[in-house]
């Protein structure tokens, strides 16, 4: 079955019901405001990951994957601020198979998002819950180029000194092993915003 509306919908009111129970506040967003915030969330996600990318493939045409290897961070690149201030929202990546300890799944809802975005008969496109009376938007992030394998394909396939750098830099690193076009993660857009 495809994501259809109704089903994003079922999940929102989960999400709602999830969080009235922690707090009682409103929870509520509109078909309007649901819209709007899910378009601003994929502006953004595509608009960051155009700007990762382009750092990412210019460093490793400079001077490869062992120097390319600190341009796949999301601090790495200004844009993540100018827009994190002009939408009023926090820009992170998560995944299961983290390399930046910091990108684990953390909350119910990253975990929820992430079992709906690994299931191949119902594939995730993007999504907007509501957690906490905040809107929290989702998208998978797949290993959509060969280049991306250069730092988290089969670890023999990684270019041994990049290998050693992301050992130093990552020594709890899960994110290799990857084939193309693989989930590799979520991008995760919290907006500051309450309902
Ligand atoms: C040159 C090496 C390199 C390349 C090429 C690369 N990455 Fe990464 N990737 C990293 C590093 C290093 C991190 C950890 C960044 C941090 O500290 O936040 C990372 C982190 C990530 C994360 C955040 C989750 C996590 O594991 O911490 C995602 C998602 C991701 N990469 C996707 C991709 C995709 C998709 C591509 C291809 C378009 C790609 N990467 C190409 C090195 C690379």
């Amino acid at each position: 079955m495809k994501p259809t509306l109704l089903f994003l919908i079922a999940v929102h009111i989960c999400f709602s019901m999830l969080s009235c129970r922690q707090k009682d506040t409103k929870n509520e967003l509109d078909v309007e405001s649901y819209a709007k915030l899910l378009k601003t969330g994929n502006d953004i996600s595509a608009q960051a990951q155009a700007s990762l990318l382009a750092h990412v493939s210019g460093a490793m045409k400079q001077g490869g994957s062992l120097y390319a290897v600190e341009f796949c961070n999301l601090k790495a690149s200004s844009i993540t601020d100018s827009l994190s201030n002009h939408f009023n929202c926090t820009i992170s990546r998560v995944s299961e198979k983290n390399r930046n300890p910091e990108n684990k799944l953390k909350t119910e809802a990253d975990k929820q998002l992430w079992a709906w975005a690994k299931r191949l008969d119902d594939p995730m496109k993007d999504t907007l819950v509501i957690v906490e009376s905040q809107a929290v938007y989702y998208k998978p992030i797949r290993t959509g180029l060969m280049a991306c394998l250069q730092c988290h394909g089969p670890v023999e396939t990684i270019q041994v000194d990049t290998y050693e750098k992301l050992q130093t830099l990552y020594p709890d690193d899960l994110a290799t092993g990857y084939q193309l076009n693989e989930l590799r993660g979520l991008w995760k857009i919290e907006f500051a915003q309450e309902f």
